[in-house]
């Protein structure tokens, strides 16, 4: 029994008595039982499972160990959590140790700017560390609002909303728009935010091929008339493939079969565009063709947070309804200051994205011409190298790390067991002779790796 009177079944122990009286009372009449009092009745009989009370045995653990099991037969080190003691850019520290650093979301090198990091200390003076309450309820400070501002001047939109968290901010986005009368169509390769988001709504979800404007119109036509609203996801730039979709394209769609479009510019802001302001500037369209623009302020922007930009009805009804911004705290105010001295440096020195243009552009045309596969690469700023097992993946990325290397290796189930590779993250501080030296390292290792018997046939 437990202290509320319950026994370990979760009912009262006069619930159980009533039951089985009238149990006992249907078998001495003859009647049948229902069938909620079978499955009662059994599962008084049964034991419960181990597996479905003990934390030890929770399902995603043992998918785990068997990971590290086999990573273990083959000699591969453990390539993640490994602890990194400095500011992350072109280069980073590890143990001690100094690495060329392709796995950081510096793009433009703003992480660590002296302006920045002093626009977050002049707000912790101001404000503290905590916004310490929600921000409609006592959380709201200026520079949450002048972030917003300045987000939505960027990208040419009426206004915005920031949220603590770019992952939350598609979940609560997603999830609290859009309900069971509704679809939404995501792109094949959508990021895990967007998934879980439409789940969360509970709509109906159907995932076109990647980047596939036809396949997604061919969905349209057979599907939209079944349901009330309809929502398509894509991403400014694929964080890992880093190729674009053809927005124009989603747009005369959208406007066709009258749905909403949202775009995730994670990875597009401060990246595409002459002057890094995104997928919009990029294909020179407005930004209000698009219902929902989604960004987060971890990559380009040197903080933390994601956003959304849109019209004043969107942006208001965010702040009164979607719950990752009414139950949550308001952003950390050194956090919001942080990313809106990133949004004044990028506004007023483009050359940094022209930078990381033209390195990452390098980085591509050197992988390509040493024969590595690239797959929809474009060549922006995420460079893939696909190897097509995880294990060599995994290998890989330890030789690197040998030869002061760290990039990370993205394996199953992140991407398909086929699709395994190692994803570089180009930055505008990285160096032409850090680019040459890395292909050459990657080009060597690879072909020395597959010519080994037991990586040959996996
Ligand atoms: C496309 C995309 N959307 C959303 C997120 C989540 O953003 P954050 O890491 O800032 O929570 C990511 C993270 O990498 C991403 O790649």
């Amino acid at each position: 029994m437990t202290e509320s009177g319950k026994n370990l079944f979760g009912l009262s122990s006069e619930h159980k008595k009533r039951l089985i009286d009238r149990m006992r009372q249907r078998q001495k009449t003859g009647n049948t039982y229902d069938v909620r009092e079978k499955a009662n009745l059994t599962a008084f009989k049964k034991e419960i499972p181990a597996e479905y009370y003990n934390i030890d045995d929770l399902p995603g653990l043992k998918q785990l160990h068997i990971q590290a099991s086999a990573a273990e037969k083959f000699g591969i080190q453990n390539p993640f959590f490994r602890c990194h003691t400095g500011v992350a850019n072109n280069s980073t520290s590890i143990d001690g140790r100094k690495f060329i650093n392709y796995s950081s979301y510096n793009y433009l090198g703003l992480n660590g700017h002296p302006r920045v990091s002093k626009a977050a200390k002049t707000a912790i003076d101001h404000y503290g560390t905590s916004a310490s309450a929600s921000r409609p309820v006592s959380g709201e400070r200026p520079i949450h609002r002048e972030l917003e501002i300045a987000l939505a001047e960027v990208h040419g939109t009426e206004d915005c909303v920031v949220y603590v968290s770019g992952h939350a901010t598609n979940v609560t986005t997603i999830g609290s728009l859009f309900g069971k009368k509704d679809l939404i169509l995501h792109d094949s390769l959508a990021h895990n935010s967007i998934i879980q988001g439409a789940i969360l709504s509970g709509s109906k979800r159907l995932t076109f091929p990647h980047n596939d404007f036809q396949s997604l119109n061919q969905m349209l036509e057979n599907n939209r008339r079944q349901y009330e609203r309809v929502l398509i996801v894509t991403e400014g730039m694929y964080s890992m493939d880093g190729d674009i979709p053809d927005i124009p394209k989603f747009i005369e769609i959208k406007n066709h079969h009258k749905v909403f479009l949202m775009v995730d510019e994670a990875h597009s802001i401060g990246v595409l565009g002459k002057k890094g302001f995104g997928i919009a500037e990029h294909f020179n369209i407005n930004a209000d063709q698009i219902d929902i623009l989604m960004g987060t302020l971890s990559k380009s922007l040197a903080a933390c947070g994601g956003y959304v930009c849109g019209k004043h009805s969107l942006i208001e009804n965010l702040k009164y309804t979607s719950p990752g911004f009414v139950y949550s705290v308001g952003m950390s105010p050194p956090v919001a200051a942080a990313a809106l001295e990133a949004l004044h440096i990028l506004k007023e020195e483009p050359e940094r994205v022209t930078k990381l243009q033209s390195n990452a552009n390098l980085f591509f045309e050197l992988a390509k011409n040493a024969g590595l596969d690239t797959g929809y690469c474009e060549g922006y700023s995420v460079i893939p190298v696909i190897v097509g097992s995880s294990l060599i993946a995994a290998k890989l990325s330890n030789l690197l790390y040998e030869h002061g290397v760290n990039v990370q290796p993205i394996i199953y189930p992140a991407v398909e067991e086929r699709a395994a590779r190692l994803r570089f993250f180009l930055s505008s501080s990285h160096t032409e002779e850090e680019i040459r030296s890395t292909i050459d390292i990657v080009s060597r290792e690879l072909k020395a790796l597959k010519k080994k018997p037991v990586y040959k046939f996996v």
